[in-house]
């Protein structure tokens, strides 16, 4: 039986040119190099120039993976953008992104699940594929996420970084098996009675300000292993795949230490985690489409592989989607 896939059919990432290492923020927090790595795996992380908005990192994205895919820039009826950092309330940044790409059709609307935003994007552009609402989706994730940081604050101005990702995702067929190309199985969710453990302080209904990231750190971390690694089970479950067909882990870039533990718990070898936090920091939406996009280009990921995705956020909310590149 023949049935519609979301295949992904081109890639492209983005990083601002400016690296803060952990040396440089050891001069404007009370922090070590030490305590960073061995808490995070942190090494460094990139931060948008004065100017640089989200929609600029996304354009770069969005144009790298138009261009891989190498597609018709008009055959897009519809952007996800998935961002904490739009770069006005509103409109929504995916509607500058397709002025900045010269697009007047098809829609374009951002999508907000911090960290979760890209899993959940990704998600929403399969649904409207498989619903035929949509045939060819431009799918982001963009911070600039040092922009929602007390840099007085260690605890959470060490983690974040800024970035974006994109992936051009197109309708195909399969016959409905595990062995078609695309997006096999996808599954969501949240809990909002944890929104307290990570949060921005501000907002334009309650303060009329941007606010700053609160977070209570160990909470995060606990809540994080447990959920990524059920969403995971789901996924394996819903497809009756297993954790050794998995050819590559593509998680969201946290912290090394929750996905140590997210991928000993789920019996993952390590060298199948795809890992770029040493580089990037948390680039919350952004982090999963730039280190999928970087094992693309380094010729881990194949053609025919089968990737594992994973993502946990403020809300909370979290997720986990299968695909077969
Ligand atoms: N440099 C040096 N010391 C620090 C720093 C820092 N940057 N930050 C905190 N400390 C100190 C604390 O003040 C504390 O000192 P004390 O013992 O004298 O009170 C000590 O280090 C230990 O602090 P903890 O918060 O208990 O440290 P912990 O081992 O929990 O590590 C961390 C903190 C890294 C934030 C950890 O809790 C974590 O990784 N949590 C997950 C958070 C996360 O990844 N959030 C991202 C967003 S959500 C997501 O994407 C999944």
């Amino acid at each position: 039986m023949t049935s519609v896939r979301s295949i992904v059919t081109g890639t492209g990432s983005y990083l601002p040119e400016r690296i803060m290492t952990n040396e440089d923020l050891s001069k404007v927090v009370e922090t070590t190099d030490d305590w960073i790595t061995e808490r995070t795996g942190i090494k460094s992380r990139h931060i948008a120039a004065e100017g640089e908005l989200t929609s600029d990192l996304a354009l770069h994205a969005a144009r790298a993976a138009i261009a891989d895919a190498g597609i018709d820039v008009q055959e897009i009826d519809t952007i996800i953008m998935a961002t904490t950092t739009p770069d006005n309330t509103f409109p929504a940044t995916a509607t500058t992104v397709q002025s900045g790409l010269g697009l007047g059709h098809g829609a374009a609307f951002d999508i907000q699940a911090v960290c979760s935003g890209f899993v959940y994007a990704l998600t929403i552009a399969d649904t409207f594929i498989r619903a035929g609402q949509s045939k060819t989706a431009l799918v982001i994730g963009a911070e600039t996420f040092s922009r929602l940081l007390d840099w007085t604050d260690r605890t959470t101005c060490v983690l974040f970084g800024d970035g974006a990702g994109a992936m051009v995702v197109q309708a195909g067929e399969g016959d409905g098996t595990n062995a078609d190309r695309g997006i096999l199985t996808a599954h969501l969710h949240s809990d909002g009675r944890l929104k307290d453990k990570l949060y921005v302080d501000g907002g334009p209904s309650s303060t009329g300000t941007v606010g700053h990231v609160r977070m209570e750190g160990r909470e995060v971390f606990r809540h994080a292993v447990v959920n990524i690694a059920e969403a995971i089970s789901e996924s394996l479950e819903a497809t009756g795949l297993g954790v050794d067909d998995i050819d590559w882990f593509v998680p969201h870039q946290a912290n090394k230490r929750i996905l140590d533990s997210t991928a000993k718990r789920i019996g993952l070898p390590p060298e199948k985690v795809v890992m770029t936090v040493a580089d990037h920091g948390n680039t919350s939406a952004a982090s999963v489409p730039l280190a999928f996009d970087a094992a693309l280009k380094d010729g881990r990921i194949k053609k025919g592989d089968l990737v594992l995705l994973e993502a946990m956020g403020g809300g909370f909310t979290w997720g986990s989607l299968l695909l077969r590149y």
